[in-house]
């Protein structure tokens, strides 16, 4: 089966690589020429691990190319999915279908035969009948289905969980689209990967609901850890002890500084704005996008102290500006609102992060970057953890805050403990949701 791929950013590189290598032909369009240059150079344009082998595979294999002519990937294929941004839109909190109504539009020009249009990006309720609507605008004669199937990947571990996703969704509204779509998904249903076929609205549906759930839960325990710290508890401890009750589950229970990255962030307003739109508020939701922003501040408010209430003239090195780590994405992470307050509030910033630093550049303007955790510590008066990136898990906080001015640690990941900073030599110590603050 031949299949396009309209876009290859995080989502569509990752559905079209693992597609091919389900046995598909895959050819992947783009409109951005250096994308595909490097593409075809055989190097990926975005960091996520384990991509670049498996694409080199299936290249090698004679499955998978890439290209900017449209037409020339959608001749003779069967399905073609639209994996392009849905931003928020600036202004009003809702999603931007202005890529995804473009894309459709340029397939219906293109296709010439029966083609299954899947809409892999994230989009919201009722946007798969308004594709159609485009579709058949554009080329009345053209013998089309639609289809819904939102993604569920996640970034960093998102080759995994597309070759064994805990479920896949897909919406039709014929049979033909849905056999088309069960032959696309057959070696996972063949494994019994639970497929669940339904109709559009409930699909894209699913997708949204999904991730404002998966962002409640992490704003719920943000919040709870607030009141850990005033009243003596220990979130982590609080956590460890819900999390064990199968009803609740132990993911997405770690308190941190607030919840960002490409998708919560956008997809909770965009389900915010579609529930008042059709007069059916989610305040639930509501309410967690506005704790989520309090969160992120309340953080620099934990810096400030650590800090003797002022960041003029100190010297900081931030650790981590990835929202998560094993991902170059920079999206909505906490870092691009912590440390334009720390430049902001006059202190001198460096910043260390794997992978962080392409992008990290343009959108951190006024920091200097380190490759080297430690060499951004010497003379500092302050440490930030904020991304939990592996090689920050395992520091040597002894060597960590022999380098520095005044040695104090933010750790707002919950790497470490007081305990560890204490004999580290640590003067000041602060966490999330622990009220064991060593003060400096
Ligand atoms: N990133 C994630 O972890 C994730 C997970 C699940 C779902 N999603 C959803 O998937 C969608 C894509 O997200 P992403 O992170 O991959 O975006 P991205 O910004 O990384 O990639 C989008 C790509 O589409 C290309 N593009 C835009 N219009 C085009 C057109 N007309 N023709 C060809 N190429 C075009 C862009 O150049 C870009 O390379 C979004 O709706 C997002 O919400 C993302």
């Amino acid at each position: 089966m031949k299949i396009a791929m309209i876009g290859t950013g995080y989502v569509g590189l990752v559905s079209g690589v693992c597609f091919s290598d389900f046995g598909h032909e895959v050819v992947c369009v783009d409109k951005d020429a250096r994308k595909i240059e490097m593409l075809e150079k055989g190097s990926v344009p975005i960091f996520e691990p384990g991509l670049d082998r498996l694409m080199e595979r299936n290249v090698d294999a004679g499955r998978l190319s890439f290209t900017m002519d449209l037409n020339a990937a959608i001749e003779g294929a069967e399905a073609v999915f639209i994996a392009v941004g849905t931003p928020t839109r600036r202004g009003d909190g809702h999603a931007d279908l202005t890529y995804v109504m473009a894309a459709a539009e340029e397939i219906a020009k293109a296709a010439k035969d029966y083609i299954v249009i899947v809409t892999k990006s994230t989009v919201p309720v009722g946007t798969n009948r308004k594709v159609a609507e485009v579709v058949r605008a554009a080329n009345p004669d053209l013998d089309f289905d639609v289809a819904s199937n939102p993604e569920f990947l996640r970034e960093g571990a998102a080759i995994d969980d597309f070759m064994k996703p805990d479920r896949v969704v897909v919406g039709v509204q014929t049979d033909r689209a849905a056999e088309v779509m069960a032959s696309i998904y057959r070696p996972l249903y063949l494994r019994e990967f639970p497929i669940i076929t339904t109709d559009l609205e409930s699909a894209e549906m699913t997708k949204y609901a999904a991730n404002a759930f998966l962002a409640t839960k992490i704003t719920f325990i943000n919040e709870i850890a607030a009141l850990c710290e005033k009243v003596g508890a220990d979130v982590k401890q609080v956590a460890r002890g819900m999390g064990l009750d199968n009803r609740i589950g132990n993911k997405f229970l770690h308190a941190g500084p607030g919840y960002g990255g490409s998708c919560f962030p956008k997809d909770t307003k965009a389900l915010a704005r579609t529930a008042q739109e059709y007069a059916a508020p989610i305040q639930l939701v509501e309410t967690v996008i506005k704790v989520n922003d309090e969160v992120k501040r309340r953080m620099v408010d934990k810096l400030l102290d650590l800090c003797d209430g002022s960041f003029n003239g100190k010297t900081v090195a931030v650790l981590g500006v990835t929202f998560k780590p094993n991902t170059d994405d920079m999206r909505d992470a906490p870092s691009l609102t912590i440390i334009p307050a720390l430049v902001g509030g006059g202190s001198t910033v460096r910043v260390c992060d794997p992978q962080g630093r392409r992008e990290g550049e343009t959108l951190l303007p006024g920091v200097t970057w380190h490759d080297d955790p430690y060499a951004a510590a010497a003379d500092a008066d302050l440490v930030v953890i904020l991304t939990e990136w592996n090689e920050f898990r395992a520091l040597d906080l002894e060597a960590l805050a022999k380098r520095m001015r005044t040695p104090r640690l933010g750790d707002l990941r919950n790497v470490y403990s007081v305990e560890d900073a204490r004999k580290a030599g640590f003067q000041a110590y602060v966490s999330i949701g622990r009220a064991d603050l060593l003060a400096g």
